[in-house]
């Protein structure tokens, strides 16, 4: 049921400050400094002496994959490799004794990851599965695992399961990193905290909503767009691209900011759109000069950043800002504006958001 909503894909964006709550909760102990995760648990042993893991996925699950990568990295100095699941089952992958499988999906039905899962099943590896679909395929080819609990998922275009993809990707992370030792107490519980604090700051991105649909009004003739972001929030510039592209069928790409002087920069003009998901990180100022390179080609610079950053808002044509919040959890709030920009493009495009052409929620075949 759509509880009031025009549609399935708004409603469920609306709904995560509690499908985020729902994945915390019975899990995430800020003031005991506690994370209960049982399939974590009853394997901590092989996921601390992982020498690597790799994570496999599929479109949206594989830019919550991404983040990952950079998150296991930084806290857990384990090398983190992500593979399209489609790649990875007609390669021949080395895969080393110890080596730990992620394999992430909404559905736990695609069929390449779980090809590929049994393909890794047979040389041997352990498949740690991050589902929400319970009792799906992947669940049960899984050895282990931990499900995202965002319920059911209507809207072909995947928005709350991928932020609870990250948010248990984030405690996974946090819980090896403690018993591994990569992490001191004191960045441990600052990051519980941040964690326990995202549904409180999805809520209030949520009630600015409107900006995004006055910004959307503003550029939706536009026939491409780019959008550009550094670290933790490069994966959000290729989902946020890859939700343009699905709900308007606006070409839109996705690119590390550095990357634009190698190609993408060709492309800019007083029609391009270029969004920058630019909150307050430890590259702020590179960022800030990849948006004056934007804005000297006369670029359209959309630009997302954290409440109170007046150098981007000063320099940007529209801005929507978001909370403050650590670095490494800021993708969980960044993504939520580019979810809305993208469904308020598509309804004022008159595109069908819920049901976009030629996609299907679960991609069981080939
Ligand atoms: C389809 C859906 C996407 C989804 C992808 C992977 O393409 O339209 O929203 O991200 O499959 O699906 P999964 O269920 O494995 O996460």
């Amino acid at each position: 049921e759509k509880s009031g909503y025009e549609h399935f894909m708004l409603k469920e964006i609306n709904e995560q400050p509690a499908t985020i709550y729902d994945c915390l909760r019975g899990r995430l102990d800020a003031v005991k400094g506690t994370i209960t995760m049982k399939g974590i648990e009853d394997n901590i042993e092989a996921l601390v002496a992982a020498p690597r893991y790799i994570i496999i996925a599929c479109g949206t699950s594989w830019h919550a994959g991404l983040v990952a990568e950079y998150i296991i990295e930084e806290l857990c100095r384990t090398p983190v490799e992500v593979e399209y699941a489609s790649e990875f089952r007609y390669r021949n992958p080395i895969i080393h004794k110890g080596d730990v499988i992620i394999a992430i999906s909404q559905s736990g039905e695609t069929a390449d990851t779980l090809v590929a899962i049994e393909k890794a099943k047979e040389k041997g590896a352990f498949i740690f599965g991050i589902v929400n679909v319970v009792g799906s395929s992947i669940a049960r080819a899984s050895h282990a695992g931990a499900y995202t609990h965002a319920g059911m998922e209507i809207g072909v275009a995947s928005t709350k399961a991928f932020t609870a993809q990250l948010t248990v990707l984030l405690m996974i992370a946090l819980k090896i990193a403690k018993s591994k030792g990569t992490i001191d107490e004191k960045r441990f519980s600052h990051l519980m905290t941040e964690l326990e604090e995202v549904p409180e700051k999805v809520e209030s991105i949520l009630k600015n909503s409107q900006e995004l649909n006055t910004i959307a009004v503003k550029y939706k003739n536009a026939v491409n767009a780019l959008y550009l972001g550094r670290g933790y929030n490069f994966p959000i510039a290729l989902e946020g691209a890859l939700k343009l592209k699905e709900i308007s069928y606006i070409h839109a790409e996705g690119y590390p900011a550095a990357e634009m002087k190698h190609g993408p920069i060709a492309l800019v003009d007083k029609d391009l759109p270029v969004v920058f998901v630019a909150t307050k990180d430890e590259y702020h100022a590179k960022i800030v000069s990849n948006i004056q390179e934007i804005k000297a080609r006369k670029g359209k610079v959309i630009a997302i950043i954290t409440e109170g950053d007046e150098a981007i808002a000063g320099m940007a044509d529209d801005v929507f800002a978001v909370p403050p919040a650590d670095e490494i959890v800021a993708p969980l709030l960044s993504v939520i504006p580019l979810q809305l920009l993208s469904y308020y493009i598509g309804v004022a495009k008159g595109c069908d958001v819920d049901k976009p052409r030629n996609l299907a929620k679960s991609v069981t075949v080939e």
